[in-house]
């Protein structure tokens, strides 16, 4: 049932490709137009939204992360991505024209389900994005985005991830479509780049050699930081969740630009630090910031792990190790430079002798506090 795979983890990775062009599928029509009828919130409701709050835990919650920059670029309508766990805790002001959107794989985490409860029973409409057919979250919510992940059985979550950021872009998208804003023609093309993913995340996977043996040479480590800006950071976050909960390694997250307000003071001799590296084409602040950190912490002795974009000369000779992801819009960067990430924290969790699909006190539906 593993597919020849030695783990359900490394299954479900290689199927990213096909998860995601399922995702797509039958969601986009031959003038490049999405078609989300099943969404049944009418568009005309869709039109009056004045907030998107996106609720969700985990890899989920990081998901939501990254959907709320392209949220608030393509659409205008501000959005706050907050954990499902202090939402429903907090005393959150919604109405009848607040968006809620639930992101969760299982369908099944209580904290997400009582973040729904709690926002329903204030008037926001629950979109939820769900990869399990008839579960709790999609049930109790006004409309469903299924992903076409598959059934996902390694703990750690990949595949869901991915179709999760697939789904929040077609929301993204589709309330840009909706409401007509002004990059109609930018949306047009993005959905064009999204349906070249696939074969991109394909390319991913076939060059994965070096960050197998890369993550090898590292099972010693006591520690890996990650490092990211703008969508990139989310990112960092998930990379280093990954490592968490596979490898049993100290791992952190950080936006790239806290590093001076106090993380940078964690750099010493051979640390390994991976940075997310935004495209230096669009965007290329972001880019240049980036490169400055990657400098900055490099000096102080870092062993700097770069994901970059394809022929980034900027940023190679900084880069100890460089992985070269394919060229994508900066918003879709997280679904090629996540795959590596992955890949990363499931060969150190076997370099370290641990179990890959069944991590430590973990349990794949969180359905208790
Ligand atoms: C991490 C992981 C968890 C889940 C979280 C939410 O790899 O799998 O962090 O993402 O427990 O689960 P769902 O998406 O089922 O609500």
């Amino acid at each position: 049932e593993k597919g020849g795979y030695d783990y359900f983890m490394l299954k479900e990775i290689a199927e990213q490709p096909k998860a995601v062009a399922d995702t797509l599928l039958g969601r986009i029509d031959l003038a490049g137009n999405l078609c989300l009828d099943e969404v049944r919130i009418p568009a005309s409701v869709l039109r009056e939204v004045s907030k998107v709050v996106i609720v969700a835990c985990g890899t989920a919650y990081h998901a939501g992360m990254i959907a709320k920059y392209a949220i608030e670029h393509w659409t205008r309508i501000p959005c706050e991505t907050e954990l499902a766990s202090e939402f429903r805790y907090r005393d959150p002001i919604l109405d009848q024209r607040t968006l809620v959107i639930a992101i969760s794989q299982s369908g099944e985490t209580m904290d997400t389900l009582m973040a729904l409860r709690h926002a329903r029973e204030q008037g926001a409409k629950v979109l939820a994005i769900c990869n399990t057919n008839g579960s709790t979250i999609p049930r109790e919510s006004d409309a469903v985005l299924y992903t076409h992940a598959g059934p996902e059985v390694a703990v750690a979550s990949t595949k869901a991830f991915l179709t999760q950021l697939v789904a929040c872009y077609l929301v993204a998208l589709y309330l840009g479509q909706v409401r007509g804003t002004k990059w109609g023609d930018e949306i047009l093309s993005v959905i064009r780049e999204l349906s070249e993913i696939a074969t991109q995340v394909d390319e991913v996977l076939e060059t994965m050699e070096p960050v197998r043996e890369l993550a090898r040479s590292l099972a010693s480590k006591n520690t890996v930081l990650f490092l990211g800006r703008h969508v990139g950071f989310p990112v960092a976050l998930e990379g280093a969740l990954k490592l968490k909960e596979l490898a049993y390694m100290h791992a952190e997250g950080f936006a790239a630009g806290e590093l001076k307000h106090g993380p940078i003071a964690l750099i010493e001799q051979d640390v390994p630090v991976v940075v997310v590296v935004p495209s230096p084409r669009g965007r290329s602040v972001l880019h240049d910031k980036i490169v400055s950190n990657i400098q900055e912490i490099r000096a102080r002795g870092a062993r700097t792990i770069v994901i970059a974009e394809r022929g980034d000369e900027a940023v190679a000779p900084y880069a100890d190790h460089l992985i070269e992801i394919p060229v994508t819009p900066t918003l879709l960067q997280p679904l090629v430079a996540t795959v590596p990430l992955q890949v990363f924290a499931c060969e150190l969790a076997t370099a370290r002798g641990n179990e890959v699909d069944q991590p430590r006190n973990l349990a794949k539906s969180v359905t208790v506090e």
